[in-house]
């Protein structure tokens, strides 16, 4: 495996996203790309709005705007905010993209064709006062299942279960509020997922133990309860039209109902994942306009994306846990169904002779939330994306959401916390540490590297200490275990106070100044190490640590045992050096007190 693709979740094209969401995809996400890329590898991080579906539709009316207009808007709004806070895609597209059309079109012509959608007349909601359809969030009504008076027509946000929303009990209008509300009959398309049951359970059963417990149980439970076949369609207006007048017959020998289907779009969650490929098309087309070759060829985004030239691709998925099934089913689904094939006798086979890649690694989390309750825009609740930048920059949030990830468990954000971690690990440990070193060289060594003499018991200790830390950093990271990393990542850097403490070059320098020169040495060449490992957490900060040192940029990952004493041992003598700035300049009391008012304290949730 040499070349990494890598997908975060797409948010959702409506609304600003809060820390959670930054918490659940796209940032581990990111750092995961940045090590990959530090590392050598050919890394490429795709990411995208999701921009159907009826929350667009709603959000899109609520700002007076044509949908097409709120879209190309808020992705504008997204990528910039997503871009200030370094993440660095290498695409971030539009599920609304001509590729993402043309794509997903060309998967459900497949699945028709193979047998794996079928037409079913279905029982809509229809609304008299708003003279239409009413899909998925346009109803909103009590949850079925566990009474939640507020769950909208798609998935019940308090159990997470997936409804339809004929299914919720008082139903009414999210456009108008109207319960004037009947049952109307509307053809739909369904992929046939039952088909496909034994054969994804084969499949996440093979992935037990290599992904995470929380994706594996999700996935399962969902095969437990019996896997339905889904709607793929919406009477809607905005969204991939149905293209079923180019569709050849199905094996049966049918023929799509045309007319019926006139009008309608495919359902959001059928073309979103299928953006992830799109997105690599629209990557791949735009490089080719700013080489001014003109649109790129398939293979250039197909090599990701099919085998056989995709066979040393290693394709790892981020997302919240809300997001698991449609990850592990769903998206599953429409690829093995362009993929292969099921015969009378249940038997599954190739038939594609470039074969869509599904997930190799999927990494879920749990919810990251405030003070224990959700975030929420609607109650001025939690830090959403642009307020947070207002406050501080990235680099604090970046590190105090990747050390609290909630991998295992939900992790909560509390202000007092976040303070006490950012001051601690960033200002007193990393940026004191940066700060101290270089000040000493440039007061007492005129700002340039000493040359290193002899090495001590001191220096050796510190190198088989570093060692250690590196590997297990590097491991954690490759085993996307982002709290081990951040903590393996803090060992090193109070490795690097220690040795200071210890050798302390300010008294050794009024004896010995070779001595005191060695320590300043190994002292610099620790800041570039501290500049290489912290470059995927913390990039802004690194990038500035790099600068100190009179590097261009951080630098590779290192090899582990590279150099004479575990680091890079790049640093010649006689190169200047600077202090930064102040890094991390500490989180005060009546900052946190103020932001508490402002967003809401432990009370508010
Ligand atoms: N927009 C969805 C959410 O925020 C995620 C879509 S992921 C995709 O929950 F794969 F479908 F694109
Ligand atoms: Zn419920």
């Amino acid at each position: 495996m040499s070349r990494i693709l890598i997908t975060s979740a797409l948010p959702y094209i409506n609304g600003i996203k809060h820390l959670g969401t930054l918490a659940g995809s796209m940032l581990p996400a990111d750092v995961y790309a940045r090590f990959q890329r530090a590392r050598g590898r050919e890394t490429l991080y795709i990411c995208a709005t999701d921009e159907h579906g009826t929350p667009t539709e709603l959000a899109a009316a609520e700002a007076g705007l044509d949908p097409a207009t709120f879209c190309a808007l808020a992705h504008a709004v997204q990528a910039d905010l997503g871009e200030k806070f370094g993440l660095r895609w290498d695409h971030f597209g539009r599920s609304s993209s001509p590729q993402n059309h043309r794509l997903t079109q060309r998967f459900a012509q497949q699945l028709w064709e193979a047998g794996f959608i079928e037409e079913r007349i279905t029982q809509q909601v229809y609304s008299n006062a708003d003279r239409r359809f009413l899909p998925d969030r346009y109803v909103i009504g009590t949850c079925p299942h566990c009474g939640y008076e507020s769950a909208r027509g798609d998935q019940c946000e308090n159990c997470t279960r997936v409804l339809d929303p004929a299914d919720l009990l008082h139903p009414r209008s999210a456009v108008s509020g109207s319960t004037d509300i009947e049952i109307r009959d509307s053809k739909h398309l369904f992929l046939r997922q039952s088909l496909f049951a034994d054969r994804l359970r084969v499949w996440i059963d093979s992935k037990k133990g290599e992904w995470p417990l929380l994706v594996t149980s999700i996935a399962l439970k969902w095969l437990d309860e019996g896997l339905q076949d889904r709607g793929i369609t919406r009477d809607l207006a905005w969204g991939v039209p149905v293209n079923a007048s180019e569709w050849g017959p199905n094996p049966d020998g049918a023929t799509p109902d045309i007319e019926g289907l006139a009008g309608k779009v495919f359902y959001v969650w059928f073309d979103a994942p299928i953006e992830y490929i799109a997105a690599t098309a629209e990557w791949a087309d735009a490089r080719a306009v700013e080489a001014g070759t003109g649109p790129a060829p398939d293979a250039d985004w197909e090599r990701w994306w099919r085998q056989p030239e995709a066979h040393d691709v290693k394709y790892v998925e981020f997302m919240g846990k809300d997001n698991v099934p449609f990850h592990t089913v769903g998206f599953p689904c429409t690829l093995m169904g362009a993929n292969e094939r099921l015969d009378a006798a249940g038997r599954w086979s190739v038939v594609n002779t470039a074969p869509w890649k599904v997930v190799d690694e999927l990494k879920g989390f749990n919810w990251l939330d405030y003070y224990g309750g959700r975030f929420s825009t609607s109650q001025n609740r939690g830090v959403f994306m642009d307020q947070a930048l207002e406050l501080l920059a990235p680099d604090y949030w970046r590190w105090w959401i990747v050390a609290n990830a909630p991998e295992t468990s939900d992790a909560s954000f509390v202000w007092e916390q976040f303070q006490m971690q950012v001051n601690a690990d960033l200002a007193d440990v990393l940026g004191n540490f940066v700060n101290r070193i270089c000040k000493f060289a440039e007061t007492r060594f005129e700002g340039i590297v000493p040359p290193r003499g002899e090495i001590t018991a001191l220096e050796s200790r510190l190198s088989g200490d570093l060692a250690l830390r590196l590997a297990e950093l590097t491991q954690h990271l490759e085993d996307r275990e982002f709290r081990k990393a951040t903590t393996a990542l803090r060992q090193i850097w109070v490795l690097g106070n220690g040795y200071l403490t210890e050798a302390a070059p300010w008294t050794a320098i009024k004896t010995d100044v070779a001595r005191a020169g060695t320590v300043v040495n190994i002292g610099l060449n620790l800041v570039a190490l501290f500049a290489r490992l912290s470059s995927p957490f913390i990039p802004f900060a690194a990038a500035r640590i790099a600068d100190a040192i009179g590097e261009a940029s951080p630098g590779p990952w290192p090899a582990p045992g590279v150099g004479s004493l575990g680091l890079p041992d790049d640093l010649e003598p006689g190169r200047p050096i600077h202090a930064p700035e102040v890094l991390f300049r500490k989180v005060e009391n009546d900052q946190v007190a103020e932001w508490r008012a402002r967003f809401g304290g432990p009370e508010s949730a």
